[in-house]
């Protein structure tokens, strides 16, 4: 185990984002320690530690240290170390041991989705990505965290008449432990983007008590993509990473056969589309410029600080972006999660 804590940090005055490595053990040993499974390129964890800049806010500090990170992506994982810290890991969790993993307060873990997304091959629980849940439960039983934090897309309670979900649930309270579902509109939490999350919050039976629903802060007041976006109108260069890099393809080859998912132009003044991982080179266009969406546009739908880069190409960023838990989402879980445990002995 790292006794240190490291976070990707925004500095006001240079206005650049670094990576700092708190040198305060003592801070470290007063947070909660998190254990993160399929953690992508970091945006569920970022969120987790907040204390980054998006936009004009700063996201508040959390009081929680990432022990360790785990994907079997391994360009996700650079991203991650690139941009959040050296605590991630290539791992396959499908044959992860947990006696061989660290302990933690709190598990976290947007388990894959692919197969249970409304926009990708639906195959369900009896597909090998379907059943990675059962990494989460494993793990739950051996370590047994104070608290679970797994998320995925909200059709999943939809997929067989909600059978799926029944199922996913009865497997992760068999480890014992209560579950509560916080299915979240991401634009009411100031995501400037249509983006449905579902969340399952998991206690530990012995401990009394749950994590409340974050209120949201902006639902009557959603923010917009030209909110978001409109200072890049005229940044056609890397003077802000990713900014240069988009799917250049202007008409989509389809086009006049039938308009499909990802060719659509964005409308100003309304949150964007949903961000899809699997956009195949079919990212929304601008609401004014004559091109899709930039990787930084997406990230900053997805709420990703300015500072954070994507270092691959932009089919592989895109997929990472589109993956992610919005920081800002994830923070305002975290902080619920956060005041919860606050209170336990
Ligand atoms: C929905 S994404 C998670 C995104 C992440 N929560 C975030 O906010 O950035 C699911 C991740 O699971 C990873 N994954 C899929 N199968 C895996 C496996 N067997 N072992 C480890 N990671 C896996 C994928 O590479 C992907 O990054």
């Amino acid at each position: 185990m790292s006794s240190f804590e490291t976070a990707n940090v925004y500095d006001n005055s240079s206005h650049t984002y670094e990576l700092r490595q708190s040198t305060c053990k003592d801070e470290v040993q007063s947070k909660h320690r998190v254990l993160s499974f399929f953690a992508g390129c970091g945006g569920l964890d970022l969120g987790f530690i907040g204390g980054v800049r998006f936009k004009d806010e700063v996201l508040p500090e959390q009081p929680f240290h990432i022990v360790s990170a785990y994907d079997f992506e391994p360009r996700a994982v650079d991203t991650y170390r690139m941009n959040i810290g050296h605590h991630a890991e290539v791992k396959d969790l499908s044959e992860a041991e947990p006696e061989h993993l660290p302990e933690a307060d709190v598990l976290i873990g947007g388990f894959p989705c692919q197969d249970f997304s409304i926009s990708g091959p639906r195959v369900g629980l009896d597909s090998e990505r379907g059943n990675l849940y059962m990494a989460m439960v494993n793990y739950m039983r051996y370590h047994r965290p104070k608290v679970v934090v797994a998320e995925n897309v909200p059709h999943l309670a939809k997929i067989d008449g909600g059978s799926v979900m029944k199922t996913i649930l009865f497997d992760l309270e068999s480890a014992g432990y209560r579950f509560e579902m916080w299915p979240l509109f991401a634009p009411d939490y100031g995501v400037p983007q249509n983006r449905s999350r579902l969340f399952l919050i998991g206690v530990r039976d012995d401990i009394v008590g749950h994590p409340v629903m974050p209120v949201p802060t902006h639902k009557e007041k959603h923010r917009s993509i030209d909110w978001a976006i409109e200072d890049l109108e005229r940044i056609d260069d890397e003077t802000v990473p990713n900014q240069s890099q988009y799917f250049k393809a202007a008409v989509a080859k389809d086009r006049g056969r039938r308009r499909s998912q990802g060719d659509e132009t964005c409308m100003p003044g309304v949150p964007s589309y949903t961000i899809r991982a699997n956009s195949r080179s079919r990212i929304q266009f601008h609401y004014k410029l004559p091109r899709r969406l930039t990787v930084r546009e997406c990230a900053r739908l997805q709420t990703f600080p300015d500072g954070f880069v994507f270092p691959f190409s932009t089919t592989a960023n895109m997929k990472q972006i589109g993956n992610a838990v919005p920081p800002l989402l994830a923070n305002h879980v975290a902080k619920s999660i956060a005041d919860f445990m606050e209170n336990l002995l």
